[in-house]
């Protein structure tokens, strides 16, 4: 049974009346309302067993994406939902690094291999980068076939499995080659969280602090407040904080699909996070670890710029070290490569490099008027403090 508490919200100012009802709910439905490309996300624990996949698959024939850690993990329960299928999987190895073309390719060749028509449906069983990977996939193969989100670690239960952005790197940039392509539904079950190794869970609740900066102070309080039971992936709360995250997404997401204005504020500290990923051949830092440092350089350029009490800015470093994230950017980058790499920033219009900063906890603007002075100030006080 899904038990939706979205209908009482009519602000993303959360009352805690409002957060005890939905900390109660079993399974919660939010909804991404896009006209003829809305769909559902289903949030709760035991949803892979709760949630019938078929419903969401319109043929006969389903490929299931993921990758070496996972698949003995869940795989098995997946497959076991889509009975009735023909399933075929491709099991992809793990990590960033592989978050390419020529691994793309390899979806592709089990796609035409085993005769998948347009009817086909994609399945994404994994993090970010499977999510990301596959949804791309669906986006180009025989010019666009339907998918499916099942998102195992936090980070993709709280942003990459929402909101349509697909993408593979490129040696000189990150997500540079990608489409925006809606899932037909997400599937997010807190319990695969269990087993996602602690560093992979911070770098998930680094998103989750996100949206709290940018759009809901009410959830960063929440998250102040809440930070010890959520590092000790408490169910209830768990599942509080991803309906949170994925209302705030989803919102912001409608009102804006294909980031001509405001949805670019879901990129808080991500040009700079960007740049790390980058200069690190995506091998170091996890993708949450990068934007971590890269929210806390954004409000760093913000308290400078005089919009941003500084205050704030420790208050968000303090939530950050709580949970272990990183605060400041890796000790060999210097303000200058983080320059180089800032111009590839797909903010980036006409040659003109866009921000995004804060105006206070819970209230992000993207802009182009910021003086490069205090964007060098800021890149000099990051780094000295790497
Ligand atoms: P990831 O996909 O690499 O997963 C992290 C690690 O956890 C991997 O080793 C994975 O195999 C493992 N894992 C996954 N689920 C597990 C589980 N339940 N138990 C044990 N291990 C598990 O990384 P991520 O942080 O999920 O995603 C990062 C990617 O997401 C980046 O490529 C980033 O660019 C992308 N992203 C996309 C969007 C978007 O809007 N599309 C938003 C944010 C991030
Ligand atoms: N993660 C940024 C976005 O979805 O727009």
């Amino acid at each position: 049974m899904h038990v939706s508490c979205g209908s009482k919200i009519t602000k993303l100012t959360i009352t805690s009346f409002i957060a005890e009802q939905c900390m109660t709910s079993i399974s919660t439905q939010v909804q991404v309302s896009l006209g003829d490309r809305s769909y559902p996300i289903f949030i709760g624990s035991g949803e892979l067993k709760r949630t019938d996949l078929n419903a969401f698959v319109g043929g006969q024939k389903v490929l299931v994406v993921t990758n070496k850690t996972i698949a003995p993990l869940y795989l098995d329960q997946i497959e076991q939902q889509l009975a009735g299928k023909q399933v075929d999987r491709v099991i992809l190895d793990d990590g960033e690094k592989y978050k390419n073309l020529d691994t793309l390719n390899l979806i592709f060749d089990q796609l035409i291999a085993n005769h998948h028509d347009r009817k086909t449906t994609l399945v994404a069983l994994g993090g970010g980068v499977i999510g990301d990977m596959t949804g791309f996939a669906a986006a180009c193969y025989q010019r666009g076939v339907p998918f499916i989100q099942i998102p195992t670690t936090l980070l993709a239960q709280v942003d990459s499995s929402v909101g349509g952005k697909t993408a593979v790197n490129h040696a000189m940039g990150k997500n540079m080659i990608g489409a925006f392509y809606q899932p037909q539904a997400v599937v997010i079950d807190t319990d695969t969280l269990t087993t996602l190794p602690d560093r992979e869970f911070a770098a998930g609740l680094a998103e989750v602090i996100k949206y709290g900066l940018i759009i809901d102070s009410d959830f960063f309080v929440w998250l102040e407040n809440n930070i010890g039971s959520l590092l000790g992936r408490d169910s209830q709360t768990l599942a509080y904080a991803i309906e949170l995250s994925c209302k705030n997404k989803a919102r912001i997401v409608a009102e804006d699909e294909t980031e001509q204005g405001i949805r670019a504020i879901l990129n808080l500290g991500h040009t700079f996070g960007h740049a790390i990923e980058t200069f690190q051949h995506y091998q170091q830092w996890l993708h949450g670890e990068a934007v971590a440092a890269g929210m806390v350089m954004a409000a760093q350029l913000s308290a400078i710029a005089g919009i941003l009490p500084q205050a704030e800015v420790t208050r968000l470093i303090q939530l950050l070290q709580t949970c272990s994230l990183p605060v400041a950017p890796p000790r060999d980058m210097r303000p200058d490569d983080f320059l180089r790499l800032m111009v590839r920033d797909k903010k980036v219009l006409d040659g003109q490099l866009r921000l995004v900063l804060l105006q206070g906890i819970g209230h992000a603007q993207v802009t182009d008027q910021f003086s490069m002075d205090h964007l060098n100030q800021a890149l000099d006080l990051a780094c000295q403090s790497g």
